[in-house]
This record gives structure tokens, sequence and C-alpha cells, in this order.
């Protein structure tokens, strides 16, 4: 869960009990910078940084980012460089030695197993972020929002310290564009490392078929996630799917034909309204190894949201007075975007408003082919004048949030902005709260992940 939400203390708690913990890369280099700029009071990622195999890349990052003692609250954040298609030396070892920093942690001191989840979306990050989880020893790499194709072959590659490219989708164009990487010009040589396996993350018997297909595009298995997942969703099948309050609407055709999967032979789980132990049993009579559960974690004590939000979440959950809508046009991806209703969020329309368009962080540009040759990069968060001078289409990003920012403000590292106001969260949730409320009962002031998993193993 992203950006942090399943932060390494998450994942370690989950591993430690036995099960496949996952840390999220998304932003991850960000979040590390950050962690550094408030100080990184615990130690833990400096700890980290020290098992970093290149000595010079961890100097150079604890120069530009290590602040003793913390950083003042009223100082913005440094910026780190935006990713493009050719990123400089320092933005490529930046990703390899945070995504190496969370997996290490979250492995530290036990052999559990750990997964990373990548978003496919964020093609750029995506090579640099392998090779960092891989270093960290991690098991398992996740990855959906998109149709992850190539990254088996590429997990193949890396696990050798072999270069790889990777084939990326540039709007305006019919031209065919990569990026590469090479593991020599992090770490000078590289042995062969243990090969994670990988695990795509899908909506339909349709895109298994596809993967499947090919020794080259397929997974050692799949999460299958439906719609009530939190986080992002697949956009629904059916046209004129969005009502008039913008939120997408689900029918029959979004259903993932379970029986179908289970025919291609490849182990899957489930994800989206799995999480109570009425539905592990179900998933598992459905031929899945087990179940991905998100919402019910997230609320735990150990998760990146800020003790803020997780109590605004429960005392709503405890109420019954929590709202999740499906929103359409949030996410600057195009995919609708699970959003939790909540009061001091940019879920309020006003506070959306009021917010100055800026996109400062990027994850989410979308490199675009100008008209005049070369390539640029558009966000439908950043400001409308910019974005439609980039030939952006402004009806079509109308209420897109700059999620960016926002998620990093749910981990309590939002930016300051020079009037002094700090970004704001916008929080998503699924939308199917069986779970999260029976705990919220059982559990007024809170949970942890073991009293989560406690809970989804009752039988
Ligand atoms: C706060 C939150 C953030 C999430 N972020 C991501 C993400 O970055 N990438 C991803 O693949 N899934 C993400 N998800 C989906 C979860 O990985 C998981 O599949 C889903 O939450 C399962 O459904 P449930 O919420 O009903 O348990 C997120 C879910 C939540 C609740």
């Amino acid at each position: 869960m992203g950006i942090a939400v399943s932060s390494w203390q998450l994942a370690r708690q989950i591993s430690l009990a036995g099960e496949l913990g996952v840390v999220s890369g998304t932003a991850i280099d960000s979040v590390i910078a950050r962690r550094l700029q408030d100080g990184d009071l615990s130690g833990d990622i400096r700890r980290a940084l020290a098992h970093f195999p290149d000595k010079a890349i961890e100097c150079e990052i604890l120069k530009r980012y290590f602040s003793e003692g913390g950083r003042d609250e009223t100082t913005p954040y440094i910026d780190l460089p935006k990713l493009t298609l050719k990123p400089t030396k320092m933005t490529a070892d930046l990703l390899v030695a945070a995504t190496f920093v969370e997996v290490w942690l979250a492995k530290e001191g036990h052999d559990g197993i750990i997964g990373i989840n990548l978003l496919e979306k964020i093609q750029l990050a995506i090579p640099a972020q392998i090779f960092g989880a891989i270093l960290a020893g991690v098991d398992y790499i996740l990855m959906g929002a998109g149709i992850p194709a190539q990254i088996p072959k590429l997990i193949d590659e890396l696990s050798q310290g072999n270069p790889v490219s990777m084939r990326v989708d540039i709007a305006d164009t019919q031209d065919k564009y990569t990026i590469t990487f090479d593991p020599h010009a992090v770490l000078g040589t590289t042995p062969p490392f243990a090969r994670p396996r990988f695990l795509a993350i899908v909506s339909s018997h349709a895109l298994v078929a596809y993967l499947n297909r090919d020794s080259e595009t397929k997974p050692d298995g799949y999460v299958i996630e439906n719609h009530m997942a939190g986080g992002h969703n697949a956009p629904p099948r059916a046209k004129n799917s969005i009502d008039d309050r913008g939120e997408s609407i689900y029918t029959e055709l979004d259903t993932p034909n379970i029986e179908k999967i289970r025919s291609l032979g490849s182990p899957f789980w489930l994800a989206g309204g799995y999480g109570t132990p009425e539905k592990i049993e179900e998933a598992i009579k459905l031929g899945a190894q087990g179940v991905q559960v998100g919402s019910l974690f997230a609320l735990a004590k150990e998760s990146g949201f800020t003790d803020e939000i997780r109590t605004q979440l429960r005392r709503s959950l405890t109420l019954n007075t929590l709202q999740i809508m499906t929103d359409a046009a949030a996410s600057p991806t195009g995919f609708p975007f699970k959003v939790a209703q909540l009061p001091h969020t940019l879920s309020g329309e006003n506070l959306f408003a009021e917010r100055t368009k800026i996109c400062d962080l990027g994850y989410l540009r979308q490199p675009f082919k100008r008209p005049t040759g070369g390539i640029g990069y558009r966000c439908p968060g950043e400001p409308d004048a910019s974005f439609e001078f980039k030939n952006g289409d402004l009806d079509a990003s109308a209420g897109s949030k700059c999620l960016c920012n926002a998620l990093m403000a749910d981990i309590g590292l939002g930016q300051v902005r020079p009037d002094g106001r700090v970004e704001l969260p916008l929080v998503t949730i699924g939308s199917d709260l069986d779970g999260p409320s029976r705990m919220a009962k059982s559990h007024p002031f809170g949970w942890d992940a073991l009293e989560a998993i406690k809970f989804l193993r009752q039988k």
C-alpha cells in the first residue's frame, strides 16, 4: 500500500507472523530522503544504508539529505530531481539505495519472506527499483496498475546483474522508446543474486491468459484484485460507467471469472474485500492459495498513516459514518481511485479548490512527444495552464488531484509551501469495511498487525 502505508515496520511484523509482508516501493526515494531530513531519529535508515554495498553512494545520500536532529518544521523538504527517460546517476543511485533500505529493514534479523509492490504506471523507476530490491534479498515483487508483461524478463536479467532495457509509453507519438539501466553503473561489479518471484496484480482472466501465453511474460502467480480494493482500481468495462457524482460504477462485467483463472493453472491470491476469516475460507474453496489484505492493515498501528488519520478512520468506522467513493477523476493515472471522505483532506471540494496546483514530485508525469521533437513530461496535477501548454486534455483531467503530494501528507511527510501551509492528505481505503468495522468494535483503541492476523486466522 503506497506511499509507505505498507511500511517496513508493518511488512516486518506480518512476515514474522509467517505471512508475506509487502512494502511499498512507490516514491520511496522521496520517502527516504525526507525521513533523513527529519533527522532519522531512530537511526534505522542510516543502519540500513550502512549495509548498502557502495560506500560512495551511502555517503553522497547522507551528505545531501541527512539533517542531524531534523529539519525545522517550517523548512520545506529539498526537491529531488524528477524521473526522466535519462535520469542522472544520483537519481538512479538514490532509487536503488532507497528501495534497498526499505526492503532491508523489513527483512532485518529474521528469515520470513518480504515482497515489494511497484506500480507499472511509474515505468521510469521500475528497473532501478527492482535492482535495489534484489540487492536487499527481496523474495517477491508484486506489480499492478498496468500490464506488467516486461517484468519477468527484467527480473531474470537484473538477478544476473545484467544491463536491461525496457519499452516505455510515450503519449502523442507512435515512435518506440526505451529506457536502460545498468547495475554496473551503480555498483561496479555485480554477482548474480537470488531471483525473486513475480506476482502480477490483475483484475481479469483475459489478462491472465494474455500474460501466460509466453514464458517471457508469464509471472510466477497472480493477485486477482477486484474493485472493492483500496488504492487504484481497474476502470469499469461498461461504457458510460460514471455517475453524476463522478463515481465509477461497476457491473457484473467487472467480476473476475475465477473458474477461468483457475483453469489457466497459475497460483493465485484474491484481493479486494477478502479481509475476514469467512472470505479467506471462500477464497481457498475457489482454488486460491490465499488472499491479499490491505485496508485492515492500513489501519494497524505499524502502518505508515499518521496517528491522526488512523484515529479519524477508526472513529468514523465505529460511528458507521465512513464513506468511500470510487472517484473516477481523482488520480492523474486515469484509473479510478478509492477515496475516504474525511474532513481536513482533499476529499472536500473546497479544500481541493483552495490548493495551488503544483507538480514537484512528478512520479505520475506522463512522457509525451513534443510537436517540435524531443520528450516533455506532463501531469494533470500540474497547473492547468502548463498542462494545456503541453497539449494535455484539460477536460479529461478535470478533478485530477496531486496524489504524490497528498499521499506523502498521509504519512506525515507533507511538503511545506512558501505561505507556511503544509500539503493536505487524501486517504484511500477499500470499500469493503466488514473486517475493519469488526476490529474497530473489538479493539476500540486500535489494533496492531498481529491482532489483525489473529482475527483473520479465526475459524
Ligand atoms: C491505503 C491503501 C493503499 C494502497 N496502495 C496500493 C498500491 O500502491 N499498489 C497496489 O498495488 N495496491 C495498493 N492497494 C491495494 C492493496 O494492495 C490490496 O490489494 C487491497 O487493499 C486489498 O483489498 P482490501 O483493501 O479490501 O483489503 C492499496 C490499498 C490501501 C488500503
